[in-house]
């Protein structure tokens, strides 16, 4: 397959992370786990978590300055700004609007998408698409995830999973040199929806005492479940994107998986066929940020220079949904 030619480029990256850390040796002392259990399954060593004061936008707020100074774009330059988030701070107005009033994106249009941890390239796909339909010339891309507020601190099999952090991403008009996203695969199945979930709290279940009592507002998963489907999955995708980028496996430069299991992620690389060598992998130092982990991934992976100019990128996600996805991406 030919390489297409791309319409949208990433012009800047940013991160932010709370700097509360949270080891597994922390969480022994209140659940029945272990460093050693949450090592070998998992690969996490440990997680940040924001304090009790800071939202969802703020995290997703201050990894966009970030984006924003690189790609030399003021806020009020922004067209289009989505955020994407499993942890809204308010179900009224959107995250999007309230990362809007903190940055001043005055004149963009601002809305969230819901798409769990698959929400990045979901969201990067969006402004994708408005580029390309001449609507927007400067898109931001926020992922703003506090996964701490949703997850069940009482259960070992998912608390230890989680973690807070924002990241972002500026997308705009290709300049040429055929550098941009390329390809992209999505995909959902909401026949799955229950392996990972949160059952109360919307407007099936509405808030009352009884849901609270019982927790159905926090998160619930099927671990097994999840992890048989994101490996087929993820690697799916990788396929699909790489094959349609004109590449083949050998041309991937780095895969940037999301990032909720090294486990899941070396099963990923092994059937996408590419060596663990050009895997990125920060699990261990922050966990499942949901939507977060692909653009924090991104940005650290430029920043230690593993992403350079004319670098090429895989990135893939899996997530509640189900949904997932891949990009391939030539920076
Ligand atoms: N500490 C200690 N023991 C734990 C534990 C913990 N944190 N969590 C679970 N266990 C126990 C279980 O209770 C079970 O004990 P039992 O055999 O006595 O019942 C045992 O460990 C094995 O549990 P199991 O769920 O079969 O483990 P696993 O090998 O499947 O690993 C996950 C569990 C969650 C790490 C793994 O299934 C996984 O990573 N799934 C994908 C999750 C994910 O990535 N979700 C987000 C997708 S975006």
């Amino acid at each position: 397959m030919k390489t297409p030619t791309p319409i949208a480029e990433i012009t800047g990256t940013g991160r932010f992370l709370p700097e509360n850390v949270v080891t597994n040796l922390d969480l022994e002392r209140s659940l029945d786990t272990s460093d050693e259990w949450i090592r070998t399954r998992t690969g996490i060593h440990e997680r940040r978590i924001a304090p009790d004061d800071m939202c969802a936008a703020y995290l997703g707020a201050e990894a966009a300055r970030g984006a924003l100074e690189e790609a030399g774009a003021d806020p009020g330059d922004v067209d289009i700004l989505i955020v994407s988030t499993a942890t809204p701070d308010r179900w009224l107005p959107s995250t999007a609007c309230d990362v809007q009033a903190i940055l001043g994106c005055d004149k963009a249009v601002a809305f969230d998408v819901m798409a769990a941890c698959t929400g990045h390239l979901y969201a990067l796909s969006m402004a994708e698409g408005y580029i390309a339909a001449g609507r927007a010339r400067i898109a931001l891309v926020v992922a703003a995830e506090k996964m701490s507020a949703i997850v069940d601190w009482t259960d070992r099999k998912t608390a230890v999973l989680f973690g807070d952090g924002g990241g972002a991403a500026v997308l705009q008009p290709s300049k040429g040199f055929g550098r941009g996203i390329l390809s992209s695969h999505l995909q959902s199945d909401g026949n799955l929806a229950n392996l990972l979930y949160r059952p109360g709290g919307g407007a099936i279940d509405p808030i009352s005492q009884s849901m609270l009592d019982e927790g159905r507002h926090l998160l619930r998963m099927n671990g097994r479940e999840i992890f048989k489907n994101a490996v087929r999955s993820m690697a799916e995708a990788c396929e699909i994107a790489i094959k349609k980028a004109g590449w083949g496996a050998e041309d991937v430069d780095l895969l940037v998986p999301h990032q909720a299991n090294i486990r899941i992620i070396e099963a990923t690389a092994k059937y996408a066929g590419v060596p663990m060598d050009k895997v990125f992998v920060n699990v261990d130092k922050y966990g499942n940020m949901s939507s977060a982990t692909v653009p924090v991934a991104f940005d650290e992976a430029r920043e230690q220079g593993r992403i350079r100019e004319g670098s090429n990128v895989v990135t893939v996600a899996f997530g509640a949904g189900l949904t997932w996805g891949a990009m391939a991406i030539r920076m």
